[in-house]
Parts: C-alpha cells; sequence; structure tokens
C-alpha cells in the first residue's frame, strides 16, 4: 500500500499493520478498550526524523507494556529560533517505515496537526520547574522548557501512560519532564534511557541530518572531549577542567562551543567544590555552522 503519510487527512489509518491516528479522539477511541482490558501503556513522545535512539525507546516501551503510543509532532512552541523550526526535518513516511520494521501490531501512532494539540491559540504556558530550567538549555534557549512542558503536559493528558520514555542526551528535559510530572500529580512513571551514538561517539539526534559526513565526524570530538573530562573528574578541579575543554574548541575550524558545565545530576547546579555523596554530570553545547548539538556524560 502506498500512503503519503505527509498529508494523512484520515483521523485513523491502518499503514500496513500499524494503526495511525490523526487525532486525539481517535486515539482515545482506540485506546479506551485497551485500557478497559487492563493493558499498560507505554508512551514515547518523538518529534519524528526518527533514528536508532528513538528505535531503542521504541524497544524499551515494548518490553515494558502491553502497547506503545509513539508521538510525531514537530512542537513549535520549544523552538526559541523560527529558523530552527523551519529547518526542523520533517520525514513522517520514512518515520512510518521504520516503525513498521519492528514488526508489531502493539504500536499506535500519533501524528497530529498543531491545531489537535493547542486548538485555535499556539501558545506556551509558564511553568515553575524549581530551578532546573535556569541554566543550560534554558539560559541559552529562553522559553524552550515551557514550550517543552506545555506539549509534554497535552501530550501526557491526551495519552494518559503508565510508562514515558525519554532519552538521557536531553538530560535537562529529562529532569524537567519528572518534575512536570510531579507539578501535574500525575502516577506516570518517567524512564530515562541511555544516550544512543553512532560509531563514532556522535549522540543521535534528528539534526544530525543536517549535518555532511565530515561534520559529523568532526562532531564527534564532543563525546571525545566528555570522555576525558569523565577521566579528568577524579584529579582537576572545575575550574581547570573547563580551562582544558575551552581550549579543545578554541581553534576548531567546525566546531563552535556554546557551553559546558559540570553539574549537580539532580539539582542541575553547576558544580562548586566536589561534595563526595553528589552525583555530577558534565554537558556541552556546539554548533556546526546552525546546527546545535548536545551531549552529556555521567561523571561518578
Ligand atoms: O525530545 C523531544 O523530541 C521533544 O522535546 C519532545 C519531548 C518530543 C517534546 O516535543
Amino acid at each position: 500500500m502506498q500512503i503519503n503519510a505527509n498529508s494523512l487527512s484520515l483521523q485513523a489509518v491502518n499503514f500496513y499493520n500499524m494503526n495511525v491516528f490523526t487525532t486525539k479522539q481517535a486515539l482515545q477511541k482506540a485506546l479506551t478498550p485497551l485500557r478497559e482490558a487492563n493493558s499498560t501503556v507505554g508512551f514515547v513522545p518523538t518529534m519524528g526524523a526518527l533514528h536508532e535512539g528513538h528505535l531503542s525507546l521504541i524497544h524499551k516501551a515494548l518490553d515494558e507494556n502491553d502497547v506503545v503510543v509513539v508521538s510525531v509532532f514537530v512542537n513549535p512552541t520549544q523552538f526559541n529560533n523560527t529558523s530552527d523550526l523551519a529547518k526542523y526535518p520533517r520525514t513522517l513516511a520514512q518515520d512510518l517505515k521504520k516503525i513498521n520494521t519492528l514488526a508489531t501490531t502493539k504500536i499506535l501512532v500519533y501524528t497530529p496537526e498543531a491545531d489537535d494539540i493547542y486548538g485555535a491559540s499556539v501558545s506556551k504556558s509558564v511553568f515553575d520547574f524549581g530551578g532546573l530550567a535556569h541554566q543550560m538549555e534554558g539560559k541559552y534557549r529562553s522559553g524552550h522548557f515551557d514550550g517543552v512542558g506545555t506539549v509534554v503536559q497535552r501530550l501526557f493528558e491526551i495519552v494518559q501512560p503508565h510508562f514515558a520514555y525519554f532519552g538521557e542526551k536531553d538530560f535537562q528535559q529529562l529532569a524537567i519532564i519528572k518534575k512536570l510530572v510531579q507539578l501535574m500529580k500525575s502516577p506516570i512513571k518517567v524512564v530515562g534511557c541511555p544516550v544512543a551514538r553512532a560509531q563514532n561517539g556522535l549522540a543521535l539526534s534528528s539534526r544530525n541530518a543536517r549535518l555532511t559526513t565530515e561534520e559529523q565526524d568532526a562532531a564527534a570530538k564532543i563525546y571525545r572531549v566528555l570522555q576525558s573530562v569523565k577521566e579528568k573528574f577524579g584529579t582537576e578541579n572545575a575550574i581547570q577542567i573547563k580551562e582544558w575543554v575551552i581550549h579543545q574548541f578554541k581553534n576548531d575550524p567546525i566546531l563552535m562551543l556554546e557551553y559546558f558545565e559540570i553539574s549537580d545530576a539532580l539539582t542541575l547546579k553547576s558544580m562548586r567544590t566536589k561534595e563526595p555523596k553528589t552525583k555530577y554530570r558534565a554537558f556541552i553545547a556546539a554548533y556546526v555552522r546552525d546546527v546545535r548539538l548536545i551531549d552529556n556524560i555521567a561523571l561518578n
């Protein structure tokens, strides 16, 4: 069957053996009998341009639930830069094919338009994430986490999953979504999953599709630097490590460092002095041209 998935106008379509829903009503109608039969519902929210990282989240969700909802929606309210939103890859037909390779009827795909999520007004709420949104991504992408919080809250209300799966590549986002669930007083369990990497170590990201092979190889340096930071963490202090990292990117012809942080893995506050019982992570954001890449690593 040939479907131009970018122009799906029906509310529910059977694509190969997958159920694809374009409205929340159709999705909820399909979920109701499953819930009544006590099926556990796993949820993998995505913005599409699916890669192995997303597929690993879907695999985990399939292992741990009776049914899995995968949403594909490029959320306008989390982009603080209109050209980033315009250039974000939109590959719904390929995404559906990739999900189809998982060869299961346990997946329900939700591919809404903005009005199904937002109604007439595409706007974001303002959240108090208790300080988690003030640094790193929150500092450099103003309003980003309010946009993420708004869409994830709506998606959670629509799907009402038991478990929701997010990658640790967006570690700050993961922390914020755990906080969101607390603010919503929701029973949803948020599951963090390890960063999926290309062979050269580059963290998988939908944005990598915008890089040439040469740029992807150059960008693999981000992870190599993070691995060295992990080694240095045993013997050097945060200031020394930061200086070393800045130096690594100083004359790089392809990569431009935006920030490097060593932060408390729970509060995300910058590390000043190392506390013995605290878990720390190192975070990097860097640009290749206008393509922004982020990555992080557990240090202890
Ligand atoms: O991580 C993402 O892809 C997005 O931020 C999410 C969680 C799907 C919300 O739009």
